[in-house]
């Protein structure tokens, strides 16, 4: 099971070392099938990577530049998380798609730049509110895949299916439906772990613990150590 936490634009540098060392501190005694992966600003991950080297949760960045090292004022390369030591980077967050305007195609080329810098990509898809009323989730996750995959090709990648109406609402998609969603993206890329995220936390996190899912990847919940704590024991 794969518990990924996404900070998002919270908390401030300082505070990020002392919080991951007490996340590598408790992480030690969670369960042993329990695969964890902290995605943080940019500005933390230098703390951050000093504090949880050597312990079990992988660091991540939030997103990268689709392009190589050059002249790209304010962007970050793939190579520089990986020199920073990060493994892994979201890709394609819904946040990302909505307020930057990250066309699938530039998604796609993150994807690629992600690889070949030797980061594994969690690829966020999901559907908005008006798609979800006409029954039109699987289509659209998919046409999001499969749109990417025609840029990056086949490699390693992760997927998170979250539902832009589920984040940061409290109101979390039926898990069946997560299911469904999860199944389809796994037929099209076999072997694919497949998170579900959209107001997880530890009240709720037991229903999406099912064999179509391979995690969560949580963001307001991921904020507080005691609700991680809780998220992780469920997942032994
Ligand atoms: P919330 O858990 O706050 O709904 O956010 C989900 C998310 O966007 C994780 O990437």
């Amino acid at each position: 099971m794969i518990l990924a936490l996404n900070w998002k634009m919270q908390l401030l540098p300082s505070q990020a070392g002392p919080w991951a060392e007490r996340l590598a501190e408790l992480s030690s005694n969670w369960p042993a099938g329990l695969e964890l992966a902290l995605f943080a600003p940019f500005t933390h991950l230098s703390a951050l990577a000093a504090a949880l080297r050597g312990s079990r949760v992988a660091l991540g960045a939030q997103d990268l530049s689709a392009e190589q090292f050059g002249a790209h004022t304010g962007d970050v390369a793939a190579e520089m998380l990986a020199d920073l030591g990060c493994s892994q980077v979201l890709v394609g967050h819904s946040e990302r798609r909505s307020e930057h305007a990250e066309s699938d195609r530039l998604i796609g080329r993150k994807l690629a730049r992600a690889r070949s810098a030797g980061l594994l990509p969690l690829l966020c898809l999901g559907e908005p509110w008006e798609v979800r009323q006409r029954g039109g989730q699987l289509e659209y996750s998919l046409a999001q895949l499969e749109a990417a995959l025609e840029v990056a090709g086949e490699g390693p990648l992760r997927l998170a299916y979250e539902p832009v109406w589920a984040i940061g609402t409290g109101k979390s998609c039926h898990p069946e439906d997560a299911a469904q969603v999860s199944l389809a993206l796994k037929r099209r890329l076999p072997g694919a772990a497949v998170l579900y995220g959209g107001s997880v936390n530890a009240a709720n996190l037991a229903q999406f613990l099912r064999p179509e899912l391979d995690g969560a990847l949580v963001g307001g919940a991921s904020l507080k150590l005691e609700q991680v704590a809780e998220m992780a024991a469920l997942c032994g």
